[in-house]
């Protein structure tokens, strides 16, 4: 499995996504000023990876000796919108300070194993369906490995044939340059299209199942996640083709009531306005957001690590519940 993050004495080293697949290069972070700056930057970036990075980031914080409250503040505020990065610093917080290395390892480790359980259960639900559609990127680079909706994906194949369509996720490419890599190195049969493709191949009759990701999922089953979801939900609604949430409990966000208290990241207009320095408009006002939120009613099935859940949510302890 590919590894993103690179923890040890000496600090953390994180895989610059905003360069893959073109560039291999790593970011030098030591201390939570630098990690808080990677995540805002998006040399990390996915929910769950961010709140391990987060976790890493507390304990460099404390080996060179910042305000540990800072820390935690500069940290919750590089990403609004996945609620994983609030429950990876919290875990920290809750922990006493000698077994925070201990700590940050567990919640990336343990990141790992969930997205495992969540591949099987996922697979379950799609049941042979062969032909994915996916958007963004969820799968190793986004998590401490695995992936969640990639790694369902992944588990999927390993079971019998299995093609992914790859959103390629305007503007920021996550599809194209991140998922497509991720297939590739792993030998899955998978398609690149533009985003706008979806609804055509979905008239087609050649998408058995949508399966996508979350940055918080409301107490209500609404899902924020990477803009481009809710119109993908929306056009598998009108085709009836299921859409199904890799959800690790760790995104759940049980305080938030429904969809419309979930703050939704506005990012820079460059994005928009072309890329890697190429660029093709100018002098235009752009709007950015980042993510989207889903009604529940358009969802499926969210895959947890302790299976697939339907709304209401079951009353079990989650993710977000310190050790
Ligand atoms: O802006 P990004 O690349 O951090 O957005 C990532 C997503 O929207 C993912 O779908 C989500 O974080 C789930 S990753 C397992």
């Amino acid at each position: 499995m590919l590894e993103h993050i690179r923890f040890d004495a000496q600090g953390l080293s994180l895989l610059d996504q905003r360069v893959l697949p073109t560039v291999v290069e790593w970011v030098d972070c030591t201390n939570a000023t630098d990690t808080a700056n990677a995540i805002r930057d998006m040399v990390v970036r996915g929910a769950p990876a961010i709140g391990i990075t987060a976790a890493y980031g507390m304990v460099l914080a404390l080996r060179s000796g910042e305000d540990l409250q800072r820390a935690a503040q500069i940290l919750l505020e590089s990403r609004p919108t996945a609620v994983n990065l609030r429950w990876g610093v919290e875990r920290m917080l809750a922990t006493p300070t000698e077994q925070w290395e201990t700590e940050a390892r567990a919640i990336h480790d343990d990141d790992i194993a969930i997205n495992k359980r969540m591949g099987e259960f996922g697979a379950d639900a799609l049941n042979g369906a062969t032909n994915l559609y996916h958007h963004c990127n969820t799968g190793t680079l986004a998590t401490g490995g695995w992936g969640t909706a990639l790694g369902i994906a992944r588990s999927a194949a390993l079971r019998g044939p299995t093609h992914v369509w790859v959103g390629e996720t305007r503007p920021y490419l996550q599809g194209a340059r991140l998922t497509a890599y991720e297939l590739l190195e792993d030998g899955i049969d998978c398609t690149l299209v533009a985003d706008s493709v979806a609804g055509s191949l979905m008239a087609r009759g050649v998408v058995d199942a949508v399966i996508v990701g979350c940055d918080r999922v409301a107490a209500n089953g609404d899902v924020a996640n990477k803009i481009g979801t809710l119109q993908l939900a929306i056009l598998a609604k009108h085709y009836g083709i299921p859409v199904y949430v890799g959800m690790p409990t760790s995104t759940l966000d049980r305080e938030c009531p429904t969809g419309a208290e979930i703050p939704i990241e506005e990012r820079d207009a460059s994005e928009v306005l072309g890329h890697k320095g190429v660029v093709w408009a100018a002098n235009v006002p752009v709007h950015n957001p980042a993510f989207d939120v889903t009604p529940a009613d358009l969802i499926t099935g969210w895959v947890t690590e302790h299976g697939v859940w339907q709304v209401p949510f079951p009353e079990m302890a989650t993710g977000n519940a310190p050790r």
